[in-house]
This record gives C-alpha cells, sequence and structure tokens, in this order.
C-alpha cells in the first residue's frame, strides 16, 4: 500500500515503512532490518502482556498538515513500526550558540559527535522504558477507552525508539548500531542493566500511577523533544519535530485520567460528606497527593540539576537549545549575563548568581512548573462545582492543597478550591 499526503509518500509495502527513502540506501536498510527481528522480540517479552486481538489504533502514515495519521483495527505485533521525519526546511539556519546563522548541519560534525550519540541514545532510552513500565496494566484497565489510549501510547513509545535507533544507524556507524543493540538490552528496574534515568526505573502498577506518568513525565518528554528539536543537527530536529505531535495525545491521556480520577473522588465527598471516599469506590485526596507529589518529583529530576556545564556546552554548541528558543527575544548567544540560581550553602539556601548559559535549566523548569500549575487548577474545574459546609480542623497541605474555599473568591461560593500549596 502506498499513502500519500503532502508530498511524503510513505510505502507500506516496505518492511520498514518511512519517508527517508530508505530503499535508496541499502545498507542503511539491512542495518534497520537486522535490528528489526530484536525489537519484535522485546516487544513480545516486555511489551503489552494483556492477550489481544486487534485493537483501534492511529498509525503514523505521513507527516503533512493534511493528515498524519491512519485509523484502523490492527493487531499489536502487526503495528507497523515507521521512521519518520517532519520535513525538510532547506533554508533553516542555526537559530542559537556559537554556531548561530549558519545553515544547520546535514551530517554530524566530528566535535560534537559524542555529545550528540550522548543526547539521542538518552532520549531513546526513555521510549521502550515506559512501554516495560506500562507492561501490565492492560489487565486493569478501567475500561475499553483506557485500553486503547494505553495500548497507544505503547505503540507510540515503540516508534519513538523507532526514531531514534534509525539516527544512530544513519549518523552514528558502528557505534549507533551498538547504542541501538544496546537500547533493547537495558530493561526497567533491571538490577544488572537498568534504563539510564532514575524515573524510568519506578513502577507503574496501576493506573493512577499511569495517568501521574502520561501527565507529568510525558510532560517532561514534550520538553525534552521541544530542545532537542531547536537542535543544529537537522535530522534530529526534525525527527523531534514529529514525535511532538504524537506526544500531544500521550499528555491528554495523563491530563483526563487524572480529571476523572479527582473528578469522582470530589463527587463521592459530596455524597457521603466525608473525606473517606475508599469504601464507596474512590480515591482520597490524600492519596491522590503523594502520587503527585512523587511523580512530580521524580518527573522534575529529569531536568537535571540547576547548573549545568553539559547544558551550556550544548546551548553554545548549537546541539540542544532552549524551549521555543526561536520566539525568545535575547541574543541567543547568552555569553553575557547572568541567571540568579538558589543554592543551599551550610543548610540555609542562598541565590547565587550563575553564568546565564549554565542557569539556563533554571530559568527553564520556571515556567515548566508554572504550566504544571496553571494544568492543576485547569484540572479542577468540574470537581470544584461542590457545595459541601466547610471542613472543621485545618486544611490539608501539599502542592495541591484542596480546601474549602473561605471567601477568597470574594463571592464566599462554598466550593472547593485546590492551592497551590507554598
Ligand atoms: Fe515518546
Ligand atoms: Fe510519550
Amino acid at each position: 500500500m502506498t499513502m500519500t499526503a503532502s508530498g511524503n509518500t510513505i510505502d507500506y509495502g516496505e518492511r520498514i515503512p518511512n519517508n527517508v527513502d530508505l530503499a535508496g540506501d541499502r545498507r542503511l536498510q539491512r542495518a534497520l532490518e537486522s535490528w528489526q527481528p530484536g525489537f519484535l522480540d522485546w516487544w513480545s517479552e516486555m511489551g503489552p502482556a494483556l492477550d489481544t486481538r486487534d485493537v483501534y489504533l492511529r498509525t503514523a502514515v505521513a507527516v503533512g498538515r493534511e493528515g498524519w495519521a491512519h485509523f484502523d483495527h490492527v493487531a499489536l505485533p502487526d503495528y507497523r513500526w515507521g521512521v519518520f521525519l517532519a520535513e525538510r526546511n532547506q533554508d533553516r539556519t542555526i537559530a542559537f550558540g556559537e554556531h548561530k546563522g549558519q545553515l544547520v548541519w546535514q551530517q554530524v560534525p566530528g566535535e560534537y559527535r559524542a555529545d550528540l550519540q550522548r543526547l539521542i541514545v538518552i532520549q531513546g532510552d526513555t521510549e521502550p522504558a515506559s512501554v516495560e513500565q506500562q507492561r501490565l496494566l492492560g489487565a486493569t484497565a478501567p475500561s475499553l477507552y483506557d485500553l486503547r489510549n494505553l495500548f497507544q501510547v505503547n505503540v507510540e513509545e515503540g516508534r519513538h525508539l523507532w526514531a531514534m535507533v534509525y539516527l544512530l544507524h544513519a549518523y552514528f556507524g558502528r557505534a549507533g548500531r551498538e547504542e541501538a543493540a544496546a537500547l533493547l538490552h537495558r530493561n526497567s528496574g533491571s538490577d544488572d542493566a537498568p534504563r539510564i534515568l532514575g524515573a524510568f526505573n519506578e513502577e507503574t502498577p496501576d493506573w493512577l500511577s499511569f495517568f501521574m506518568f502520561t501527565y507529568f513525565t510525558d510532560r517532561d518528554g514534550k520538553y525534552q523533544l521541544g530542545t532537542l528539536k531547536e537542535s543544529a543537527f537537522d535530522p534530529l530536529s526534525r525527527t523531534c519535530e514529529f514525535m511532538l505531535t504524537e506526544e500531544a495525545h500521550h499528555m491528554f491521556v495523563g491530563t483526563t485520567g487524572i480529571d476523572r480520577v479527582v473528578t469522582r473522588t470530589a463527587e463521592l465527598m459530596r455524597e457521603h460528606d466525608s473525606d473517606e471516599v475508599g469504601a464507596a469506590g474512590g480515591i482520597p485526596l490524600d492519596i491522590i497527593q503523594k502520587y503527585i507529589n512523587f511523580h512530580y518529583s521524580v518527573s522534575l529530576d529529569l531536568f537535571g540539576s540547576e547548573t549545568s556545564t553539559n547544558a551550556a556546552n550544548y546551548f553554545t554548541a548549537g546541539l540542544k537549545g532552549r524551549w521555543q528558543e526561536e520566539r525568545r527575544r535575547d541574543d541567543h548567544l547568552l555569553t553575557d549575563g547572568s541567571a540568579s540560581v538558589d543554592g543551599v550553602v551550610d543548610g540555609s539556601l542562598i541565590a547565587d548568581a550563575a553564568g546565564a548559559r549554565a542557569g539556563q535549566d533554571r530559568e527553564l523548569d520556571r515556567p515548566a512548573a508554572q504550566r504544571n500549575q496553571r494544568q492543576a487548577l485547569r484540572l479542577r474545574v468540574r470537581a470544584l462545582r461542590l457545595r459541601r459546609p466547610a471542613p472543621s480542623g485545618p486544611p490539608p497541605t501539599g502542592w495541591w492543597a484542596a480546601r474549602s474555599c473561605a471567601g477568597g473568591c470574594r463571592r464566599s461560593c462554598g466550593r472547593f478550591v485546590l492551592t497551590a500549596d507554598g
């Protein structure tokens, strides 16, 4: 089957659907085809454990604006994991760092080979890790709708692995092929060969964890892809740009999943006039709070430390930019100026000045955290429509504390509000 959209032709008759003209590069095609059986073995061993026949799934078939996805019933092992890059802009120039203004690179510059490979391996390692973490969830899916969402996320994370493996095979020679093999060798939570980043070795044992993971950890994933999309290495940039299209659905799953859980909790609290909703089948707010605390913390860790020489070097070299680099109104060089970064000295917090580049992670995690809080408050729109007497005793605390409105809204509406605490 051949599908054409936006001038991009994807041949589904090929073993690996792609829009990178694999057929024109027999060596690369053979290399990827030799990696494929290992991937399929990994999928059957470490992918979704639930025995299924057809699942209604979205499959990427193009990258153009007129539509990139095809929806149909597919048996999971027959899903067509493909390699898709966003369309190339022939005039694209480097937007930041010391090479700013030059044409982007279509090949890996020798001096940045090791760093670029490392960035791709770390991103690639997270993709199959989440599939492993979510392996058993199908057995306890709350509904068919949720099951479909789970499998959709899983197959797309599998495709993201393909995306990174394509880059390793196509641009990093033998070392890249070895790294691609290692991506299937490491496993989430393994004692001998764990995944590279901490959050991806944690368990996702239940659906609230899954919703928290897709809410917080996939959001970090989106952020990472956004910064790699700025890369001067154009194939990486185009790969990440297309991955972002799929990532939006993963966060939708998290946002609406948590929304449904909290809404149900709020309904039961109102119905029973009690915070103890466990017996009625709800998840008490303090448990939800614990899940938030955990997933928020491990996801925040993924941003790295506040000051990072690596981040500064990647920025200067043009390998990894800032979120929405091109929309920022500064010189995109950051050789002057400084960012204030809090540090702990002798047990107390002090504001310290770091170089603007080294402090950029800090600068960036602020808007990210604020975005999370805004989302958190938006989540609550429905659950807030509660009429309930003010609870006795002090309000619960935490990052999102729920308490009865004490008139802060000027109308003393008696609704529940969630506040970003501290
Ligand atoms: Fe992903
Ligand atoms: Fe994702």
